[in-house]
């Protein structure tokens, strides 16, 4: 291999007093009081939406636009999918180690001269601190980068046994099309790594990020043209997905989609494909990472302080807004009374959600008034409900930005919606259960939801970890023995999941890449 074995991207941890503390600081003031413009980018140009304005605001203060972007006309969806499809035959033709070089470079770039800006664009646009930001924006995405590079060469170098007088061999061909790429705003790398995977196998691209993401979508293209990427390989449009999709989907190379959002939306996008199916010139690759009901289930023999660490971490870092988030906890009346109840009501309450420019705050505002509705929606049906006990927070204010304070819900009934309905926000329900009702209730927990993305389990009898681990096995693509269930690193824990949580096609792995190749078996006889 010619591709040397990557590393993680080191955590900075802007330390107080240190350098990279202040030159972040320096270029997120920058940031903030530049109007950004929010083109599209298509066929290599800059290009002005005819559609809808779209106001990119901070979160956390909401009065602040940072710029405004336009939706795509469907002309302007339609141009985009011919950009692509002109871009296509060049690209595809491009030696790996030429499309490969462009990546590895805007690794570089964003580990380096970037690093600042797409940090702030990531604090300021989804309202990230700064080391939620370093973890997401640079490090992950830069991990993306590197080790895409370091699978695809893996994929490419896959050979055919040959005998003799015979050579078979493996032609690992793009697909014969293009990839639509819809991304969330909750994730800069995500919304980074789903173009460029694909076209690293040699696609080309239509890419959608999501409207509340576009302060670090912009410089996230614009990262990727400065490390070389011709025109027309990745062309991103803006705009409400359902008409951007209906043209997009509607058109017979569409080889693929890549997405990570809802399950609502990937359903639809689903069913679209079915209802073109017959004008398709291939059977599109499908492969999503759509919702979550993510778990904490703990064991009588658990660590305690670990514990009560893991649920409110997990609940509440980025205001609860991963994919693999916890959003419901089981824990042992044992425990619970020994002391997991104060930990996790003192800490909840203790967390300080605030302009996550302060560094000095845990996490900042939920992402839109949207999800600021949906959640103090739920808070007026649990104030009413005698099954359900709010012990911290239950409270939201949007005169500023939109801030939902950390939310832990006690309740007694295990069907209840808060063990089976995503929210997407700091909200976590805690369920607690009689000692020796474990097994019942690991059971019912690893098929209540219709989820299955990501669960801990917190223990330390062995013979528990070996039998709960087994009655878990499809409750969860990513799955954590005695740690949090967020914060997957690439290239370590692949991450995805099944059922109503996706095709579980591990983003930053193999498994993914060779979604994006159709291979080509051929044999010579001599
Ligand atoms: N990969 C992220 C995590 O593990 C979620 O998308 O937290």
């Amino acid at each position: 291999f010619t591709v040397p074995t990557p590393v993680n991207e080191p955590v900075c941890d802007y330390a107080p007093g240190s350098a990279e503390r202040d030159s972040l600081l320096n270029r997120l003031g920058e940031l903030a009081k530049t109007q950004h413009v929010l083109d599209m980018h298509i066929g290599g140009k800059d290009r002005r939406g005819g559609g809808e304005e779209i106001k990119v605001v901070q979160p956390h203060k909401h009065a602040h636009v940072l710029g405004v972007a336009h939706a795509a006309t469907s002309e302007q969806a339609a141009d985009a999918v011919a950009a692509a499809k002109k871009a296509a035959p060049a690209w595809s033709r491009m030696p790996f180690e030429d499309r490969a070089a462009i990546f590895l470079k805007a690794a570089e770039l964003l580990a380096g001269p970037w690093r600042d800006t797409i940090n702030g664009a990531t604090i300021l646009g989804q309202s990230k601190t700064a080391m939620q930001a370093e973890i997401d924006a640079a490090c992950e995405l830069i991990d993306f980068l590197r080790f895409n590079v370091h699978f695809a060469e893996q994929i490419y170098s896959k050979q055919a046994i040959s005998s003799k007088g015979l050579w078979n061999r493996t032609d690992h061909r793009p697909l014969d099309g293009f990839v639509y790429a819809v991304t969330p705003f909750n994730f800069t790398a995500i919304a980074g790594n789903l173009p460029t995977s694909p076209a690293l196998m040699g696609n080309t691209v239509v890419w959608k990020p999501a409207s509340t993401q576009l302060l670090s979508a912009h410089f996230t293209m614009q990262v990727l043209r400065a490390a070389g990427l011709p025109d027309g390989v990745i062309n991103m449009v803006h705009g409400p997905g359902p008409e951007i999709s209906d043209v997009v989907m509607s058109d017979k190379d569409l080889s693929g989609v890549h997405f990570t959002g809802s399950t609502a939306v990937f359903q639809h996008l689903w069913k679209t494909v079915g209802t073109n199916i017959a004008n398709y010139r291939s059977y599109p690759r499908l492969v999503g990472e759509t919702g979550g009901k993510d778990f904490i289930i703990a064991h009588e023999s658990a660590n305690i302080d670990e514990l009560a660490v893991a649920i409110v971490r997990g609940s509440f870092e980025y205001q609860g807004q991963k994919c693999s988030a916890v959003s419901r906890s089981y824990v042992p009346r044992s425990l619970w009374e020994a002391g997991v109840r104060d930990k996790v009501v003192q800490m909840a309450r203790d967390v300080s959600y605030g302009d996550p420019t302060d560094f000095s705050n845990f996490g900042g505002a939920v992402i839109d008034k949207r999800a600021f509705d949906k959640h103090t929606a739920l808070f007026d049906r649990v104030s009413g409900d005698d099954s359900c006990e709010v012990l911290a927070g239950g409270t939201a204010d949007d005169s500023v930005g939109y801030f939902v304070d950390p939310t832990v819900i006690e309740c007694s009934d295990p069907t209840h919606e808060l063990f089976h309905t995503e929210y997407f926000g700091p909200i976590v329900g805690v369920h607690v259960f009689e000692d020796n009702a474990f097994d019942s209730v690991v059971n019912q927990a690893a098929d209540i939801a219709p989820y299955a993305l990501t669960g801990a389990l917190f223990a330390t009898d062995r013979e528990v970890i070996g039998r709960t681990s087994e009655a878990l096995r499809f409750a969860a693509g990513n799955y954590y023995i005695n740690d949090k269930p967020t914060g997957a690193v690439v290239g370590q824990q692949p991450f995805g999941g099944s059922r109503g949580s996706g095709t579980n096609d591990k983003a930053g792995s193999w498994q993914n890449l060779v979604r994006w190749v159709s291979p080509r078996s051929i044999k010579e006889n001599f």
